[in-house]
This record gives C-alpha cells, structure tokens and sequence, in this order.
C-alpha cells in the first residue's frame, strides 16, 4: 500500500506531510499565532457536544448535495482558499483544483495563488477567490477585474489580515515566501532532496496576482506577517467593503466573520455568504472557534445568507455537527494541505475522499439521507 493510501484520516496526512517538506514550510502551513490556543480550540469545541442518533429509517442512499454561493456542490464541505500552494507542492493550486473537480465541490484561489487565473480556468469546479485589500488600489482592483474576466463562481474578502498575526514558529524557522537558504534552513531542504529538486528546477516560484505590480512578496524574501502588515490597507472598512461588492457584482462572501453584529452588517451591505473563520488561528490568538460562534451566528442571520463554518474541521462529524447547527456548508485549509504537501493531487484526493466517506458513514449512522434533514435537535452538550 502506499504511503498516501495508508491515511485514513487528517492527522495521518499531518504526520507524512511533517516527513515530506522541509520543516520551515510545514510549521508554516501547521503553525498559528501566540500559544496557538485558538488553533486548538477550534478543532476540540467539536468535542463538546454530541450527536444523537435516530435508527431503522432506511439510509442506503445517501444524498450530500449542497446549495452554497450560488452553486449547487455534491458535498457539504469545500475548500478554502489558501495561499502558495506551490511551496508545500510543486504541482500546487492545480492539483487542488483538479481533486475539487472529481468531487464537484467548491475550491479557492488565493491573491497569493502561485499560478494565473488562466491555468484554472476550465477546471470545471466552482472556484471562490479570496481577495486581500492591498493599500494599492490599482493592485485590489485589478485582482477583481481579472476574477469578473475569467468569470469565477464567488469573491471573498478576507477580513481578519489587518495587520499580520504573530507566528512564533515562523519567527523561530525563519519562514519567507519564497524560501529563503540560511544555514538553519539548508538542512531542512538536504532532508527533503525531493521537494528541494522540484521547487529549484520546475516552473519558477511566482505569485501571479501580484508580480504585475510589486516586487515585494515576489522576489524579495519576505514572511507572510509583513506582507500583511506591509501591503494591506488597515483602514479596510463597512465602505470599502460595499464598495468591492459593487465592483465585482457577483456572489460576494466576507471571509473571516466571528461576531453577531458584524454578521448582521454582511447582510445589510447584501452579502451573499459569510464565512466564520478565525483564519486557522493564525491571526488573532484567543478568539473563539467558529463553531463555538455558530450558534449566536445563525441565530441572528441564519435563513438570511449563507453561513460557512470554516476552521478545525478534521471529521466527518464536525461537519455533521456544524450542519446541524444550522451552518449552509464547511470549509477548510489543512484538511487537504497536509495531503497536498504529502502527495499533490493523489493526496488531496484521498484526503477529499477520506472525509467524503466519513460524512456517508456518519450520516447513515444517524438515520439521515440528506443534509436538510440535520438540525438542532441532533444535537446535545
Ligand atoms: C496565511 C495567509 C496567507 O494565513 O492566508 O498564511
């Protein structure tokens, strides 16, 4: 058996991703800010509720279609945008995008995507960009015209970077994008010839979305801290938020929600989605989890706008437990990183799978066949 078909689950791609990348660029996509408390949190706040199942209701066929952003997917979970995928992949944003299409569930594209929009563009997925607001409004504008052009499914603007969140363990690896040789970071890439082979002699390091306007994050090293701290505006506000909606006049989605009152803001701008994210706990350390928010979320806006709960999902059971309180859909990061960083497409796929299969299993298990019949009422703490 393969290494990649001998992971059954998230954790089992977490520990051969750890064997297969130099280790500056795994602490990188499995570090998060300060004590990391929040990243932990959002995958135990599962933990502490339970499901209750029903029984003898005839489950043989189970259906996960989803309608979310406009689409309707064939699961209840998607993946979300992340940034340089070419440094954990040689084959990087396109292997995600390929696995998303077997699937028929929604995959992201970074402004930090190591390829053009034009190299996804037929992936017949549906495609989400994820939109940073840089302090150059040629640069954010131009990321927007190139989405309405190649005609992609949703935009989101992530809202949690204002200023870049402190990761230790990228402080400690000295972590840049791209990878910068230091002596510490030589041996980690003699370690992995594999992946040091690849990323010196493939296609060349690129970040597309940017390389047109600035040098900096393309050819300077620099960490993915400054870049935020750096190149985004902080003055990002309710205005300029309506104000990319209007320029994109798509499916819009607000990456990056937590709280209840800004929950409510998203619908009067006339958001179509939002997405309750705490960015993996990589930004503000000690914020709740988003299923821990959930609750207070759907509560205030639930029927109004699609909810997303991204973050922490490792189980088919966390999703179920998000649908069940009231989330339109899930998304995640790491849940397919750590296979893309263990074996590209093969990896995302089996990992997609992986947790595919969970979500069947765990819905026959509780006598459901569709995701609309999941709600409160499966639930206890
Ligand atoms: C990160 C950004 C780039 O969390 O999404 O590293």
């Amino acid at each position: 058996m393969s290494k990649i078909n001998k992971c059954h689950n998230i954790d089992d791609f977490r520990k051969l991703a750890k064997k297969s990348i130099p280790s500056p660029i795994f602490h990188y996509i499995d570090g998060a800010a300060d004590d990391e408390v929040t990243y932990r949190r959002n995958t135990k706040a599962f933990d502490e509720c339970y499901l209750v199942p029903k029984v003898l209701r005839s489950v043989e066929t189970v259906n996960l279609e989803t309608k979310v952003l406009g689409k309707k997917i064939s699961l209840p979970f998607f993946l979300s945008p992340t940034a340089l995928q070419r440094l954990f992949h040689h084959t990087g944003e396109l292997a995600v995008a390929k696995s998303a299409e077997k699937f028929n569930t929604f995959f992201g594209i970074s402004s930090l995507s190591t390829i053009p929009i034009e190299d996804i563009i037929n992936i017949k997925a549906p495609k989400i960009f994820q939109l940073y607001f840089h302090k150059d409004r040629g640069l954010t504008n131009s990321m927007i015209d190139k989405c309405k052009a190649a005609k992609l499914d949703a935009l989101a603007l992530t809202v949690d970077t204002i200023t870049g969140g402190n990761r230790e363990r990228d402080l400690k690896t000295g972590f840049t994008s791209p990878p910068k040789l230091t002596l510490k970071s030589l041996l980690s890439f003699i370690q992995n010839p594999k992946w040091t082979l690849n990323f010196l002699f493939r296609k060349k390091f690129d970040l597309p979305f940017l390389s047109d306007f600035i040098k900096e994050g393309t050819d300077i090293k620099i960490s993915v801290s400054d870049y935020f701290t750096n190149m985004l505006d902080q003055n990002l506000n309710w205005k300029d938020a309506e104000n990319i909606k209007k320029r994109w006049n798509g499916i819009f989605c607000l990456k990056g929600i937590m709280s209840r009152e800004d929950a409510l803001k998203a619908v009067d701008i006339g958001a179509d989605a939002i997405m309750i994210s705490n960015h993996g706990g990589r930004q503000l350390d000690g914020s709740r989890s988003p299923f821990d928010q959930l609750d207070e979320i759907v509560e205030a806006v639930g029927g109004k706008i699609d909810i997303i709960c991204d973050g922490g999902i490792r189980r088919g059971t966390h999703i179920l437990k998000s649908l069940s309180k009231g989330a339109t859909a899930c998304s995640g990061g790491r849940l397919y990183l750590y296979a893309l960083a263990s074996g590209g497409e093969k990896g995302v796929t089996k990992s997609i799978s992986n947790l595919k299969e969970e979500v069947i299993r765990d819905m026959k298990l509780m006598g459901v066949t569709k995701i609309s019949e999941l709600n409160k009422n499966n639930i206890r703490y």
